[in-house]
């Protein structure tokens, strides 16, 4: 490859953002989101009005993320794109923009994996960032998925535990909906239980196998506890906002954590790199830097911008599989279920 800079356009369609980004090589110069408001009043993302919202959002996203990095549309050396796992009318929505700008501005078209991307975006060169060494244990924690991966480098993941149900992110979700709170409810519950007692309710620990985790039947078990309490005290739920919003978000940090701390030991790997949504939670960071000092942990916590879903981190992907000259074709499908 020549030593000349590569300008990477990244588009991120998986759920319910339309995020483009603008890369010069492994440094981040744009990274533009829309955020779908419409899906709050129906307390979770509707994949039909999600794919809709992409449509019309994704040119002026994209526009914007020129705009900003300063450069046109001529300057691109290759355009990255989300090509699952994720909605697929979503995902739909980028890959077409995506295949039809390369084939138009004839640059190669790159696919990337949303979840390896949420581990990879540890690799943008960003002072804010050390990137981890390989190997190392990646855990990502969002909205849609739970992993446990043994990553050997960029490519060369597996993941040996994951959740069995529902993931992390939809627990604190489902909970918070059953508090009043809106979708999506992480953030809410962590700063209610900034002010709360952690150890004021117990809820039961799940049991999964080996290096899986399980989170749907702390619904039932939440569900249960705010319907009893309310049942003795009609205003128990706004009396203990802060108390119930610390106990529950300790209980879904701690099942995780728990596995980790099992998969450290079994692959004799200290270095813990966290992605996705939840890895901006403060019990998440609170209790894999108190690791850092009693099992001396190796920590990796992305910065706030690139735990969400964006399309920088889909870019860094794009720059590595650049390098590598790993290009896709255009008959390659989205896919809604797609794993490595
Ligand atoms: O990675 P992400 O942006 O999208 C998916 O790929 O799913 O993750 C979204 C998830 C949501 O469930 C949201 O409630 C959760 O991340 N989240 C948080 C926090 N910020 C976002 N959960 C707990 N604490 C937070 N501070
Ligand atoms: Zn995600």
């Amino acid at each position: 490859m020549s030593n000349k800079n590569k300008f990477i356009l990244a588009i991120e369609s998986s759920c319910d953002d339309t995020g483009a980004s603008i890369l010069k090589d492994n440094t981040v110069l744009s990274n533009c989101i829309a955020n779908q408001e419409i899906h709050k009043s129906y307390g979770g993302v509707v994949p039909e009005l999600a794919s809709r919202a992409h449509q019309s959002n994704i040119v002026p996203v994209v526009h914007q993320a020129l705009t900003i990095a300063n450069i046109e549309k001529k300057d691109l050396s290759a355009i990255a794109y989300t090509r699952g796992p994720g909605l697929l009318g979503s995902l739909l929505v980028g890959s077409s923009f995506a295949k039809s700008l390369s084939l138009s501005l004839k640059i190669p078209l790159i696919e990337v994996n949303h979840m390896q991307a949420h581990l990879l975006c540890h690799f943008i060169n960003d002072k804010r960032i050390i990137p981890p060494k390989f190997p190392f244990i990646g855990v990502t924690l969002s909205g849609g998925h739970t992993q446990i991966v043994h990553v050997n480098n960029y490519f060369e993941m597996k993941i040996i535990g994951e959740t069995l149900d529902d993931a992390i992110g939809e627990a604190f979700d489902k909970c918070g909906k059953m508090l009043g709170l809106d979708y999506p409810a992480g953030l809410e519950i962590d700063n209610l239980a900034k002010n709360g007692d952690p150890n004021k309710f117990k809820f039961p620990i799940p049991k999964a196998p080996n290096l899986n985790v399980s989170y749907s039947g702390i619904k039932t078990a939440f569900l249960n506890f705010v319907n009893t309490n309310l049942s003795k005290n009609k205003n128990f739920i706004k009396q203990n906002f802060n108390d119930i919003c610390a106990s529950i978000q300790k209980h879904l940090i701690q099942i995780i954590i728990n596995k980790i701390e099992i998969t450290s030991e079994k692959l004799n790997i200290n270095r813990i790199v966290i992605g996705g949504g939840v890895s901006a939670n403060s019990e998440i960071k609170k209790e894999l830097y108190l690791r850092k000092k009693t099992k001396n942990w190796e920590v990796h916590i992305p910065p706030i911008e690139y735990t969400m879903d964006n399309a920088a981190m889909i870019g860094i992907v794009g720059y590595y599989k650049l390098l590598n000259k790993d290009y896709s074709n255009l008959n390659e499908i989205s896919d809604p279920r797609l794993t490595f």
